[in-house]
């Protein structure tokens, strides 16, 4: 059985968490999309680990890690983080296998991806700087550099010299004071290309093949499906298609092979950088749960917002993804508020609405509208199984199960990974 394991919101709904207790029951774990603005949470062996690039089934042993053909890798991002992951002990040798179709995050997108934002001002996306939106913008206009491009040094000096020129074009007309440069983007692409070339493949064809001799595959999607290219809160979104559509995509893959999809969702509502989040919280709720569950970015150390439970998103990504089951993280995050609202609908221009209007200008006026639960007040990190936990949460969890119309298998009570329930 193949399944995808994606975010419901806007990210970091503990994505990293999920995936490594699943990864044994599988033999390959692959990301699909996105780049190094993900910031994948894992606590084993007694350590906290980010993963970024690696997929999250690395930190166990004999499992295959792949980097398909969707996500923008940075080699120097990717190289560092390999030299983290082995600094802690874990094995990679031969495990990892990266797409020989995946795009470079070159310099120059960095550049740009900072100056986009500058220009944006009061509009600005609030990205992780990372270059991701200008490689994926590259990639989609037709003059990307690719890892196998890295083959061919003859071609790889006319693409580098077209991707260069137009970005100093953008540089230029942005009133950036940076300049690419064809030499030292072509130094740069020398100095790492042995070492990436010896970890590229046809990832498509070797899944392809893993999967008929009867091996299982994990899908990791990165960022949420809130933050998905098509079906976000656009333009307030990353620059790929985060939703299950996307996992076949990138990573090379039919969508038949793929058996069922698991939401991750937090208890509550996060997001990071700007866009609308109707049940954002007020102070001084803001800060008391931000605290609580530690809600700051694992990637770029930026304060998350928080805000309630958002039925109506998740309700939402549930559709457009074809959510099969949820795993609800940081219940106990909850455990010691006297209150706790849900959000059933948004009342927009004297009207309710309980399916997610696509069209931010609603979405920015929409006043969101709460059943309210008693809080359980106890602790539930020790709970194991679904009858440990307190009645009141028992009781916000079946409200969400018939919101979303999906069915909760697994909740997780705790970074550690023996604190989950359903496994
Ligand atoms: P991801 O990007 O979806 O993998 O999520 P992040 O790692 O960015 O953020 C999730 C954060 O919540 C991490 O710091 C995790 O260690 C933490 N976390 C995951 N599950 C739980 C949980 O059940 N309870 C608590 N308190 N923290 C959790
Ligand atoms: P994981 O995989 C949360 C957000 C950024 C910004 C928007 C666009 O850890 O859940 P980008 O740099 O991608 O062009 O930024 O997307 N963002 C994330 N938010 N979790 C993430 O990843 C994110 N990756 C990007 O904050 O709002
Ligand atoms: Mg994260």
């Amino acid at each position: 059985m193949n399944i995808a394991v994606l975010g419901a919101q806007w990210g970091d709904e503990g994505k990293g968490k999920i995936v490594d207790l699943l990864t044994p029951n599988f033999s390959i774990v692959a990301r699909y999309q996105g780049g190094h603005n993900a910031g994948h949470t894992v606590y084993a062996n007694g350590r906290k680990f980010v993963l970024r690039l690696l997929p999250s089934g690395i930190l166990h042993d004999g499992i295959t890690c792949v980097i398909g053909n969707g996500v923008v890798v940075d080699p120097q991002a990717l190289f560092g983080e390999i030299a983290e992951v082995e600094a802690a002990g874990v094995k990679i040798g031969s495990r990892l296998i990266i797409s020989d179709k995946a795009h470079l995050i070159l310099p120059y997108h960095r550049e740009l991806d900072v100056l986009s934002e500058a220009r944006r001002g009061e509009r600005k996306i609030g990205t992780t700087s990372r270059g991701i939106g200008p490689a994926y913008e590259d990639k989609i206009a037709r003059r990307g550099v690719r890892v196998l491009d890295l083959r061919r040094s003859d071609k790889l000096r006319a693409l580098v010299e077209r991707g260069v020129a137009h970005a100093n074009a953008m540089l230029e007309a942005g009133g950036g004071s940076e300049r690419a440069s064809v030499e030292e983007t072509l130094e740069s692409l020398a100095a790492i290309s042995e070492r990436l070339l010896a970890l590229a493949d046809d990832v498509g064809l070797s899944v392809h093949r893993a999967l008929k001799s009867g091996a299982a595959v994990l899908l990791e999607g990165a960022q949420g499906s809130l933050l998905d290219v098509d079906h976000g809160t656009y333009p307030y979104v990353t620059s790929s298609n985060t939703t299950s559509g996307g996992a076949a995509v990138g990573a090379g893959i039919s969508p038949m092979a793929i058996d069922a999809v698991l939401g991750v969702v937090k208890a509550y509502t996060t997001r990071v950088g700007h866009g609308p989040l109707p049940t954002e919280f007020q102070e001084p709720l803001q800060t008391q749960v931000r605290t609580l569950g530690n809600e700051f970015g694992a990637t770029t150390g930026r304060a998350r917002r928080c805000g309630w439970f958002d039925a109506v998103v998740v309700r939402y990504a549930a559709r457009v993804n074809g959510l099969s089951d949820i795993a609800m993280t940081k219940l106990d995050v909850l455990d010691t508020l006297p209150k706790i609202g849900l959000c059933t609908g948004y009342e927009i221009e004297g009207s309710l609405h309980t399916e997610f209007p696509g069209d931010l200008s609603l979405l920015e006026n929409a006043a969101p509208k709460y059943e309210w639960f008693k809080g359980w007040q106890q602790s539930t990190g020790e709970a194991r199984k679904l009858s440990d936990l307190p009645a009141a949460a028992r009781k916000y969890l079946d409200r969400i199960e018939e919101l979303v119309e999906t069915r909760i298998t697994y909740v997780s009570v705790g970074t550690r990974r023996d604190q989950i329930i359903g496994l």
